[in-house]
């Protein structure tokens, strides 16, 4: 008898220590190494070897792979909600007007159908997103990071969210850098991640104001900080008042090639975009461009990619059952709580869930206990 009351008791304290601490906020999931060994073991060469067949292909993929997710992060968290669509009631992030360059979705599409053929449903969106954009680093010819996994889908994506969350166009690096510190993200962080912009494209229409005026709402002049002889070729490839969607390239002599060039484009006052050129104003932004503009080797820019690459992952991963493995990875499960719930929601409903699930578990352990007594 007593012997059984102990063991009841000991079941009964267990119990409660994991009901409290599915509930306290320090006790998140963490993303980790190698997540899908067990379930998927597969997963990231599967994704290695789709993302080689689409870049061979398609080379200029690689930098639209990597903005979708450095777009996914920024707002609302790495838990893959920019490549979720619009409904009747909702118009999502990728419908803001900020995101309206954002390209590659049907990358992330292809790729997880193939990692979906190989383990059904175990993968999540935001995983495949993540490891497809350190990939395209990689088949870029920059360094190998190993990325952590686990990250879950959220369900929640407004498009209201954007424009808090991103830089605006012409922002100045005093907001830049507020904008990375909300995160957790240094000067230096906001200068090594823009070396992403060595390869990839922007739209006309996002530099037609530095060529031909109307920077901030400004002058008709072209941007004083953009080289002369640069801005003319610019002229050659956008027109006044262009509004395509025609492409540029942001790296034009290595489009396609992960190297410390970009560097030497903004220390050379030939960055393409107003937040490159931006980086020359901040005592600590500009030491680092300028440190890589003259490096010898990409040794140092590669190292330092990684570390800011894999704290850019990190923001608000949903792990541990927070978030979904979505179906299809433009909508959320039709088991999901309501689409515009915020994370913050998601995250109590599905800690309610644990908490229920827990107490539901520990009844008849607790009324055993009493009889017991
Ligand atoms: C300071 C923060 C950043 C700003 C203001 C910024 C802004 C932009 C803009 C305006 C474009 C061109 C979009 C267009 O014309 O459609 C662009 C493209 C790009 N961005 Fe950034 N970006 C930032 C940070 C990042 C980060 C952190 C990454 C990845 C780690 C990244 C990767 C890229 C890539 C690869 C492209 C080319 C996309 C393509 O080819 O479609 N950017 N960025």
């Amino acid at each position: 008898m007593a012997t059984a009351v102990r063991a009841s008791a000991a079941v009964v304290v267990l119990t409660v220590v994991m009901m409290v601490s599915s509930v306290l906020p320090g006790a998140e999931g963490h993303l980790q190494l190698g997540a899908y060994n067990k379930t998927c073991p597969q997963a990231e060469e599967i994704v290695l070897k789709e993302m080689s067949a689409i870049l061979a292909k398609s080379p200029d993929l690689a930098g639209p792979v990597l903005r979708l997710f450095s777009v996914d992060c920024f707002v609302g968290g790495c838990e893959g909600s920019i490549l979720l669509n619009s409904t009747p009631n909702n118009t999502a992030e990728k419908d803001s007007p900020l995101n309206k360059g954002v390209r590659g979705y049907e990358v992330v599409d292809a790729i997880k159908a193939k990692l979906d053929e190989a383990c059904p449903g175990v993968v999540s969106c935001a995983d495949t997103l993540a490891l497809a954009a350190r990939d395209s680093i990689r088949l870029s010819k920059g360094p190998f990071i190993p990325l952590l996994t686990g990250r879950e889908d959220g369900n929640r994506s407004v498009a209201a969210d954007v424009a808090a969350n991103t830089p605006a166009p012409g922002a100045s690096i005093s907001d830049l850098i507020a904008q990375f510190a909300k995160f957790n993200l240094t000067a230096k962080d906001l200068a090594v991640l823009s070396g992403a912009h060595t390869i990839g494209k922007a739209r006309c229409s996002t530099i037609s104001p530095r060529l031909y005026g109307g920077q901030n709402g400004s002058s008709s002049e072209s941007d004083p900080t953009l080289d002369g002889n640069y801005t003319t070729v610019l002229r050659g490839q956008c027109k006044p008042g262009d509004e395509s969607n025609k492409l540029v390239d942001l790296d034009p002599e290595t489009p396609t090639t992960f190297d410390t060039d970009y560097y030497k484009l903004v220390a050379g006052n030939r960055g393409l975009l107003s937040t490159d050129a931006a980086l020359l104003l901040d005592p600590a932004t500009k030491a680092y461009v300028s440190t890589q503009a003259n490096a010898t080797s990409d040794d140092e820019f590669f190292a330092d990619f990684a570390a800011s690459f894999l704290a850019m992952s990190k923001i608000g991963a949903l792990t541990h059952h927070k978030g979904e493995i979505r179906n299809v990875c433009s909508k959320v499960n039709p088991s999901s709580p309501p689409h515009n719930s915020n994370n913050a929601a998601a995250r109590t409903y599905y800690l309610n869930g644990g908490l229920l699930l827990n107490l539901a578990l520990a009844a008849p352990l607790l009324l055993g206990f009493l009889f017991e007594l």
